[in-house]
């Protein structure tokens, strides 16, 4: 979901809320979600005390962990993400700049991590048995067909600047997403990668999501 995170990314600019998040929180909230993040990255074996890894430092450790272990070690990604998420639940002053106060770099690593959270909502929440059952079949067509899945975002991010709507764009994106992986392994596929990028757009700015420009359809 790279060019997923770039695309999402770059609607902040869209949005007018790169670099600029309004989100804030105190002192003592910031050290108790920073405390959330110490607990989850240990559970990766990576240890933290007031900085939070670089972003795709952390994302290769869990995505060479579910390479190595397959489909038995999403149970306990899952784990992990459910305890962060209900960790982080008190916590709804929570925004992007949470991850400004654990010192990363800028904040495109900022979005990502909130973007990742959002995701990880769906996929351990939500969308967990959709996790479970599509879990080899997408691993197999995002290798197959990743230059396809990346031509949908690079549509968006054409068709943004065109002048389209950038909710329609995302939902144009979305369905043709949904329309590889639902060709290539089932209905439900297409379902849970829609929903994927639901989250992450949700994340992003929530206009579009909440407006219900922005739909998937129900799994079978
Ligand atoms: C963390 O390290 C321990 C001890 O080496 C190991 O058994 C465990 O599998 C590691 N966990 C992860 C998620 O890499
Ligand atoms: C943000 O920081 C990361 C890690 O240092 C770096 O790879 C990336 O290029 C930076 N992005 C921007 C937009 O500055
Ligand atoms: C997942 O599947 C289990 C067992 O079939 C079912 O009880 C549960 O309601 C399902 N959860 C969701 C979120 O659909």
């Amino acid at each position: 979901m790279s060019k997923l995170l770039i695309l999402l990314v770059s609607l902040c600019s869209v949005y007018g809320v790169h670099g600029q998040f309004t989100d804030s929180c105190t002192s003592d909230v910031y050290a108790s979600i920073k405390q959330c993040y110490v607990t989850y990255m240990a559970g990766y074996n990576i240890s933290m005390t007031d900085t939070i890894p670089e972003y795709w430092s952390f994302h290769f450790v869990r995505r060479d962990l579910l390479d190595a272990d397959g489909l038995h070690i999403q149970p306990y990604v899952c784990q992990l993400g459910n305890a962060l998420s209900d960790c982080l639940a008190p916590y709804t002053c929570m925004g992007p700049n949470a991850y400004m106060n654990m010192n990363v770099p800028n904040a495109t690593e900022a979005m990502d991590y909130w973007i990742d959270l959002a995701v990880t909502q769906y996929q351990c929440g939500a969308g967990y048995n959709l996790t479970m059952t599509e879990f080899y079949c997408i691993a197999f067509c995002r290798d197959r067909y990743q230059p396809n899945i990346d031509q949908c975002d690079a549509q968006a991010a054409i068709d943004i600047g065109n002048g389209m709507d950038p909710c329609a764009a995302q939902q144009k994106d979305f369905d043709c997403q949904a329309t590889v992986y639902r060709n290539c392994c089932d209905w439900n596929a297409g379902v849970y990668i829609c929903n994927v990028d639901m989250a992450g757009s949700k994340a992003v700015n929530p206009a579009c999501v909440n407006a219900g420009a922005i739909k998937c359809p129900a799994p079978r």
